[in-house]
């Protein structure tokens, strides 16, 4: 729930006229059109405080908690959503056009997230070292390999379908996927970076059974 509500805050403010400046999100106006402005950035505040709250409460030891307090700062902080944001929207203005660099930025405001709920989901399980070593081999390629597809379905979706609005990456100079390396190449590479985080949980056995269905769902999504 807490890791959902750090997700929901940074939609909330990505929609905002001053970042991505979007009108539909989940097939819905977005805050600050529904709302006004203010009330959009405060919603946004708001989730991100009730989200460390949310935390605090887990029923784990005080060490654990910490611990996923950490993990969960960290992964919405300026190293990791916060940092790649200010990056995404820099990009938008010029600079280096590289792989490197759209790595560097997907890797931070999506990919941190998804390490984080998958570390966090494994510190309440009581992973150990080696387990969570192994969910991180499985997060890192599944994170950027959802704002791969997030960056291709900008080209291919509609906005019926996807719930907010297409073909916009290009139009605002977003660096992206599809638009360094092409629609088809960027498919591929979300492919084969999901192939990765498949074959990395296959010590798990059956067991893994929900990471495989989350990984396929990434790459197979329509929305
Ligand atoms: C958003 O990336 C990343 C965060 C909210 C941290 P995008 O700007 O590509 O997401 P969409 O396309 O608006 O959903
Ligand atoms: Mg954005
Ligand atoms: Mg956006
Ligand atoms: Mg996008």
């Amino acid at each position: 729930v807490a890791v959902e509500m750090v997700h929901a805050y940074s939609l909330v403010h990505d929609d905002l006229p001053a970042m991505d400046d979007d009108d539909l999100r989940r097939g819905r106006a977005t805050t600050h059109i529904e709302f006004d402005e203010a009330t959009a950035i405060l919603a946004g505040d708001a989730l991100l405080a009730a989200a460390f709250e949310q935390m605090a409460s887990a029923s784990a030891t005080a060490g654990t908690v910490v611990e996923c307090l950490r993990v969960l700062g960290r992964a919405a902080g300026p190293e990791a959503l916060v940092g790649g944001q200010c990056e995404d929207l820099a990009a938008e203005r010029g600079g280096d056009q590289t792989l490197e660099r759209l790595e560097a930025i997907h890797r931070r405001k999506t990919g941190a997230l998804f390490d984080a709920a998958i570390r966090i989901g494994g510190l309440l399980g009581g992973a150990d070292e080696a387990a969570l070593a192994t969910l991180a081999r499985y997060s890192q390629p599944l994170g950027l390999a959802f704002q791969v597809v997030d960056d291709c379905l900008d080209h291919t979706a509609t906005a019926e379908s996807l719930g907010k609005r297409v073909n916009k990456d290009q139009a605002r100079g977003k660096l992206t996927y599809p638009g360094l390396l092409g629609l088809t190449e960027a498919k591929k590479l979300a492919k084969s970076l999901v192939k990765d985080s498949l074959s990395s949980v296959d010590v798990f056995g059956t067991s893994a059974w929900r990471l495989r269905w989350l990984s396929t769902f990434v790459l197979e999504r329509s929305r």
